[in-house]
């Protein structure tokens, strides 16, 4: 018996992978993580399969039931939002597992920052202008930020920022990077990436307050930074016509030439 943990992706059901896809199809027992986890993705639970949203459950009832699940010899899927390499609690359960003597998997899966990102039809790393992504968010009700991990702090680096969890701070976090981003930096807010009710809200520092709607709450992504609304960045030199790479030797002074192409 095992706990597959397994990455569910931001919510489109088809940004599931075929490995979480055909885990789920074989595991008697599902647990997973409330609204963010679409019907379409529990279909794939077999026929008869005990199917527990874990949102209004703490730690010891997970565990409990997958305890339970451990004594009937049964796997168990364990299905969470996005990625599971983060904000998933799944540090904690591990923990727990290992403590139990329970084996578990990991099957990651779509982060929402990678959705949202395609939603905008945006890369975040351009050449000249980011080329860091800072996955974080700001203090909530339950958890603050270790004292170092402040939005000024990585707003000094002029790093693209994916900022999770903080769209009820919005007012908060651009007063935060204003200084360091100026009000000209483009922002945009994805709420629900993926999903069929997707919205997408655009601005830059001194606007993005005024422009978004009331109703955009809990599920939203803040991204910052020049890469959002950038045209002006260089090409990358990996495809330059003369860049001299061991896929495309540049001649026969190329380091490359010579080589087969068959080490993998
Ligand atoms: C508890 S965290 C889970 C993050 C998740 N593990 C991941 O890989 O993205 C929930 C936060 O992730 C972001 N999020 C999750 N799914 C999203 C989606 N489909 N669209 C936009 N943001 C999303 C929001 O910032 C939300 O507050």
């Amino acid at each position: 018996m095992s706990v597959h943990f397994i990455g569910a992706g931001p919510g489109a059901p088809d940004l599931l992978t075929l490995r979480g896809r055909d885990l789920i199809a074989r595991c008697p027992v599902c647990l997973y993580a409330g609204s963010l986890v679409p019907d379409a993705v529990l279909a794939h639970c077999p026929e008869g399969a005990r199917i527990v949203n874990t949102a209004p459950m703490d730690l010891d009832a997970i565990m409990a039931e997958i305890a339970a699940a451990h004594a009937a010899g049964h796997d168990v899927a364990r299905l969470q939002s996005g990625d599971l390499s983060v904000w998933s609690a799944m540090g904690e359960q591990l923990r727990r597992l290992e403590a139990m003597g329970i084996p578990y998997t990991i099957t990651p899966g779509v982060p929402s920052f990678a959705a949202a990102a395609a939603s905008l039809g945006a890369e975040l790393t351009l050449p000249g202008v980011a080329q860091s992504v800072v996955l974080t968010r700001t203090p909530g009700r339950a958890s603050s930020m270790p004292p170092g991990e402040t939005l000024r702090a990585f707003g000094a680096t002029g790093a693209t920022l994916a900022i999770h969890l903080s769209i009820q701070n919005l007012a908060q976090v651009v007063a935060d990077i204003t200084p360091s981003y100026g009000a000209d930096c483009p922002v945009a807010v994805v709420w629900r990436a993926s999903w069929p009710d997707e919205r997408i809200v655009r601005g830059t520092l001194s606007t993005i307050v005024e422009a978004m709607p009331q109703e955009i709450e809990r599920t939203a992504l803040i991204l910052v930074g020049s890469a959002l609304g950038s045209s002006e960045f260089s090409e990358s030199r990996l495809y330059a016509p003369d860049y001299d790479r061991r896929y495309r030797p540049q001649g026969a002074g190329s380091r490359w030439a010579g080589w087969s192409g068959d080490d993998g």
